[in-house]
């Protein structure tokens, strides 16, 4: 019986062991970051990977191919940002707060697919790509906040961006971009942005931030009939007055 029950329980094991999730970027995805891929085979699920040192961590594949990486705020030794670039199904990427120093360019030829990017709170240098170039339909969100970024912002961005957030780069320079038509909301504090204010805002941009630059010029009249509920400008160089607050924006709300 003994005997039985011990045969049962060790197929049982093996029956475990051999469910893995399989994946054909296991091999790609260990060579580029080895102590969170530590399996060349499976990488398909979040128990196929070292997420101990991580407080927020996924990973999911769509045809075998890894199209969800949340791996974040993570106690990982500080090293050069892994080529994501080679995870070419790649939808949604979050790797913020685990201590990346390198270029962001190295995020320049991310999958078409891309979808979102956090990498805020790394250390990441250098210029933001030029991602308007790219076919990048369905790239929605890019936070950079808290990085070591500098350089001028890209003229033009995927026009799918719906939320931009770049605060906290203080070697940032140059002028505000052309705005994507479909922005909802654009953050950028403290960094060093010069040059003036749009003269109109995106019909669905409803937040737009950038304390703390040095932005010159007047507030456009635009203002006023914009959507925007959320309008901080504090501390740079704008003059002239303040024009009519636009509806969506009540002053003591
Ligand atoms: C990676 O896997 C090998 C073999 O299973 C194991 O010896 C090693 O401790 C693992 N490393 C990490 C960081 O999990
Ligand atoms: C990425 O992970 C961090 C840490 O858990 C979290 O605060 C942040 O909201 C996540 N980013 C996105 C876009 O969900
Ligand atoms: C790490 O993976 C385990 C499963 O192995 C899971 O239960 C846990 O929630 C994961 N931790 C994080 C931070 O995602
Ligand atoms: C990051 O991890 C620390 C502990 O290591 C925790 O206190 C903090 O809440 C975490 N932050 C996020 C955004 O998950
Ligand atoms: C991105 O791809 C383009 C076109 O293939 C290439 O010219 C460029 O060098 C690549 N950039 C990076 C940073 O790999
Ligand atoms: C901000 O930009 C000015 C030039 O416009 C430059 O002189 C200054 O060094 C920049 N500040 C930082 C912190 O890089
Ligand atoms: C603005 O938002 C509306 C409603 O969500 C959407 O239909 C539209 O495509 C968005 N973009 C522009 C440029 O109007
Ligand atoms: C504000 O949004 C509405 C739709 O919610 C749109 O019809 C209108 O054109 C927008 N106004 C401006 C100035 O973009």
């Amino acid at each position: 019986m003994k005997t039985f029950m011990l045969a049962i329980i060790v197929a049982l094991a093996r029956l475990v062991a051999s469910v893995g999730s399989g994946g054909l970027d296991c091999a790609v995805a260990h060579a580029i970051w080895p102590e969170v891929f530590n399996d060349t085979a499976n990488c398909c699920d979040v128990l196929d990977i070292n997420n101990a040192t991580a407080t927020n961590a996924y990973v999911s594949c769509t045809n075998q191919r890894i199209d969800t990486l949340v791996f974040a705020n993570s106690t990982l030794q500080s090293r050069d940002i892994p080529d994501f670039t080679l995870l070419t199904a790649l939808t949604y990427l979050n790797v913020s707060s685990n201590g990346f120093t390198g270029p962001l360019t190295t995020l320049t030829n991310l999958s078409s697919n891309i979808e979102v990017i956090d990498v805020s709170c790394n250390k990441l240098t250098g210029s933001i790509p030029d991602w308007s170039v790219g076919a990048y339909s369905n790239f929605a969100y890019l936070d950079v906040e808290d990085n070591e970024i500098s350089g001028s912002l890209p003229m033009f961005w995927p026009d799918s961006l719906t939320e931009i957030y770049l605060s906290n780069n203080y070697q940032i320079m140059g002028s505000l971009p052309t705005f994507p038509s479909n922005l909802q909301v654009f953050e950028s504090e403290a960094t060093n942005l010069t040059g003036n204010l749009p003269l109109s805002f995106p019909v669905n941009l409803t937040t737009f931030i950038v304390n703390d630059n040095q932005i010159e010029g007047t507030i456009p009249s635009s203002f006023s009939t914009s959507n925007l509920s959320i309008f901080q400008v504090e501390n740079n160089k704008l003059s002239g007055s303040i024009p009519n607050l636009p509806k969506t924006l009540h002053p003591c709300s």
